[in-house]
């Protein structure tokens, strides 16, 4: 039996591009998935796919920028499955722009949904994890969150606290001997929604270009199975999947 049969898996930004993918490949494997993003349409047609493909799915349209809606989604997931095992924090934007450009708005998006919404979800999940002593953390943080880019500095920045966030949960969960793993992504470029993010003209020709060589999302969703089905004393910490191309 696989080690992913009947864990309880909330995925957020379930309801296209990474996620997508990775509640389609946990539900090919028996998870349990609790969906979750702002467009319900696709959400409820996940859900009933998840449930064709051998999975159990349940949804929730939630915004990750509001603490009251983490929080909610995290009970919903106990009062449906009554644990938690994953949390796959996926949600994300790229608005990327020099920042002469001065689209101070959009910093604050990037900031409210990158790093606070991955942290209201950490802070949703880890009280009911640690009373069990069991979990797995997932943010998805990106190349960006390695390296910096014209044009991306604000979006690396986000990706940088995610990395920031995981390895220091990471450290916090081992002294604590909650058994809590945390797994820190970083993807290149993947085909996704997420280029759409970006409103600036300039910038978004450049990314169309660069994201020429991108590979398909299910490339990240085997990795996230993949540290999902280790034993539970076997942490998968880091993990950079590029396309074979990418050289940034
Ligand atoms: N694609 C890449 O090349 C790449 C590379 C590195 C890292 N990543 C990271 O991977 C993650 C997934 O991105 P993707 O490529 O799959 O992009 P995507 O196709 O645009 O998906 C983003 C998801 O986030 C959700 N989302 C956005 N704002 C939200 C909010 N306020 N509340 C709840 N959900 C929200 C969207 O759903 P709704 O709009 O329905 O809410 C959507 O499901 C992101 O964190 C991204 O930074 C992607």
């Amino acid at each position: 039996m696989s080690n992913i049969q009947d864990k309880v898996v909330i995925i957020t930004g379930a309801s296209s591009g990474i996620g997508e993918a990775t509640a389609k490949e946990l539900a090919s494997k028996g998870a349990k998935l609790v969906l979750a993003a702002r467009r319900e349409d696709r959400l409820q047609k996940l859900q009933a796919e998840s449930e064709k493909s051998g999975g159990k799915a349940v949804y929730k349209v939630t915004d990750v920028t509001s603490r009251e809606q983490m929080e909610e989604l995290a009970a919903y997931a106990l009062e449906k499955f009554e644990k938690i095992d994953v949390l796959v924090n996926n949600a994300g934007i790229m608005p990327q722009a020099f920042m002469f450009k001065k689209m101070v708005d959009e910093w604050d998006q990037m900031i409210d949904v990158n790093i606070k919404g991955v942290l209201y979800a950490i802070a949703a999940v880890l009280p009911s994890m640690r009373e069990r002593k069991s979990g797995h953390i997932i943010n998805l943080s990106s190349v960006a969150g390695h390296n910096i880019y014209p044009g991306g500095t604000v979006y690396c920045g986000t990706k940088f606290a995610v990395k920031a966030i995981s390895e220091g949960l990471r450290q916090e969960e081992a002294i604590s001997g909650t058994n809590i793993r945390v797994t820190n992504v970083s993807p290149g470029a993947v085909s996704s929604e997420l280029v759409e993010t970006t409103s600036d003209a300039e910038t978004k020709a450049g990314l169309n270009e660069f994201y020429k060589v991108a590979i398909e999302a299910d490339s990240i969703a085997r990795a996230i199975a993949f540290a999902v089905e280790q034993p539970s004393d076997v942490g998968i910490n880091e993990m950079i999947i590029r396309p074979t191309v990418q050289v940034g």
